[in-house]
Parts: structure tokens; sequence; C-alpha cells
């Protein structure tokens, strides 16, 4: 069974071969150029997309030894994400599946992510806890099984990897804001400012905004000018990560007390975060629990996460229509 998976929600372009259960490929093609605007600008994405997805695909096939006609199955993320960017690749998909009269499986790109830690060796066993950290979306999950989906929590406000693109921001730091902060923050103390933690009482929530708004207030009382403020600017990204941190794993204890589980996983775009995935590794080691952690090519967005996927749901007889209203059939999405 040969797998092809394709991801364009956001601001990377990506391509895998899923080739009888090995990954042969996993392309993924970043439109760095966002950077200078701040953030994505979507019109501009979706043109990056058209762009690159033709010669990913022919080179994603190469690498896999294989040709379109040996595809058995399509998959691509249909949502959530840049409607326009979106687009590019589900229709791509859907026109490659018509043309050569494949099946074709629409991916929840949320969907994709919970399931990344199936793509290292050491694998996840049901069930088990899922802490989704993006972009877009965070969410502590409860995992029964590859259809079974329980949302224990979600963020009220913020997504964590959005507070930390918009303080890195306020620090000037750039975009993405994730990995900048990251870097500062080596050189600083993580307990020199107490930032708050959010505490949604008898809730899984996360709550960042606070926490954002509390950095900007810090920054104005300190620099009224808007110069760089120096070696406190590794005091106030440190202190700002270490409060993420917290915030990560105040939740996910108070879900390990509450739920039976074999696995804790980390994934999405801020699972690439260092002082997080030790963390987490740490709170993993206290409940004894298995924990997997993707490595960094399956933390941020990549079609290695859609194509396995969108195989598990046709393995469950699930397929998607053709039907040229762009997001008809949204995989299963057992978890609202
Ligand atoms: O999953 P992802 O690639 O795209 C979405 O589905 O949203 O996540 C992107 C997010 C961005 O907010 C980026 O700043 C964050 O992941 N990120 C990080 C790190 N690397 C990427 N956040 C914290 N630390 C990092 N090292
Ligand atoms: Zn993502």
């Amino acid at each position: 069974m040969n797998v092809l998976g394709i991801e364009s929600s956001c601001d990377e372009t990506s391509v895998a071969v899923i080739s009888n259960n090995i990954l042969t490929a996993n392309l993924i093609s970043s439109q760095d150029f966002h950077s200078k605007y701040g953030g994505v600008v979507p019109e501009l994405s979706s043109r990056a997309h058209l762009q690159i997805i033709v010669p990913l695909i022919k080179d994603a096939l190469a690498k896999s030894n294989l040709q379109l006609k040996d595809i058995d199955l399509i998959t691509a993320t249909a949502g959530p994400g840049l409607i326009g960017a979106l687009i590019v690749g589900l229709t791509f998909a859907k026109g490659l599946a018509l043309s050569l009269d494949k099946n074709y499986v629409a991916v929840n790109h949320i969907e994709g992510h919970i399931f990344s830690g199936f793509l290292m060796e050491e694998k996840p066993e049901f069930p088990f806890l899922a802490l989704v950290v993006s972009g877009g979306h965070t969410l502590l999950l409860l995992v029964e099984d590859f259809m079974r989906i329980k949302k224990l929590g979600s963020t009220v406000d913020d997504a964590a990897g959005e507070a930390f693109d918009k303080v890195a921001k306020m620090l000037g730091l750039g975009y993405p804001g994730g990995p900048k902060i990251q870097q500062t923050a080596l050189n600083g103390d993580p307990d020199k400012i107490n930032f708050p933690v959010a505490d949604l009482k008898n809730t899984y929530n996360f709550s960042f905004s606070g926490l954002k708004t509390s950095v900007l207030r810090y920054l104005q009382k300190n620099y009224i000018e808007k110069e760089a403020p120096g070696k406190d600017l590794a005091d106030v990204a440190a202190s700002f990560q270490n409060a993420v941190v917290k915030a990560i794993v105040k939740n996910t204890e108070k879900a390990l007390n509450n739920f039976e589980v074999n696995s804790l996983c980390l994934v999405g775009g801020v699972a690439a975060n260092k002082a997080i995935r030790s963390a987490v590794s740490q709170l993993g080691k206290k409940y004894d629990k298995k924990v997997v952690i993707p490595a960094m090519e399956f933390c941020g967005d990549n079609a290695a996460m859609i194509a396995f996927r969108g195989q598990k749901l046709f393995e469950q007889g699930i397929t998607s229509s053709l039907d040229v209203s762009p997001f008809p059939g949204l995989s299963a999405n057992a978890f609202s």
C-alpha cells in the first residue's frame, strides 16, 4: 500500500510517501519569506504552495522509487488552516485522485499532529494523553484509540505558539517567535521575573493572554524607549518561556492524576521547544509513563503525519468525497 500525503495548511508545503508502512519521503518546503512581514501573509502563502507542490510531489516519488500510478491512496490536509493555502493542497490531491482513479482521504490537521508520535520508532501506547501545542491550538486530549479522542481542555484565548510569536514581536525578535525566544532565553534567568501562570480551576483549559499582557506591561514599565532591553531581554524571554512551561505542566499533571493512561505525547510546532520537551519528559518520568515526543521534522507541519493519519482512516473504511466543494468530508473529527 503506497500512500501520498500533502500538507499545505499554513506556511509549509510538505509531501510525504508512506510505502508499505514505511515512511520513504517527508519533504518540507518552508516559506521563510514571511518573516519580513512579521507573520504569515495568506495570499503569498497560497501562491508559494502552488509554485512548489508539483516539484515536491515529483521529488517525493523519486525518493521513494515510485511513480504516480503506484500510489494507492491520496491524502491531504483539509483543515483547519488558511483557506487559500489549504485549497491548493487539497484540490491538487482531489484532482490527482480523480485523474488516477484512486481513493482520497481528507485529514484534519490537528488529528495529524495527535498521531505524529507514531512516526517514531518508540510509539505511543493507548490510551495516551496528547498535548497538542501549535501556532493555532493548545489542546489536552485523552486518546483512547485511533478513532476515539476526547477533549479534556483547550486554550480559552491565545494558543501557546501564538503567545510565543506575539511576545517575540514585542521583544523585537522577529517571526517565527518560538525558536527566537528559545534561543534568546538560553542566556537568561527563567526565575528572574515572576510572570503569571493562569489557573483555570476545575478545568483542563489554558490561558496565555494574561501572560502576554503582563510581558507587555513589564516592558512598558521598564523600557519607555523602544530600545532593546539588553541583557534583560534574555531574562524576559527565559521567564516568559518558564511561565509557558509551568502552565503546560500544571494542566498535564492534573490530567495524569485523574486519568489512567499508558503514554504521554507532546506534539505540534511548539513541541520543538527544548524547555517544554524536557519538562514534559520529566513529568512523564515522575508518573512512570512512556513519553513520546516526535523528532523535530515531525513537530512542525509535515505531510508524514497527514499520510499516516489518512492511512489509519482508510483502514477504518473511511474515504472522502471528491466533490467540487473544497471541504466536504473532513475526516473523522472524532473530538470536539
Ligand atoms: O504546528 P505548527 O508548525 O503550525 C501550526 O499548526 O500552527 O506550529 C507553529 C508554531 C509557531 O507559533 C512557532 O513559533 C512555534 O510553533 N514554534 C516554537 C518553536 N518552534 C516553533 N515555539 C516554541 N519554541 C520553539 N522552539
Ligand atoms: Zn500544525
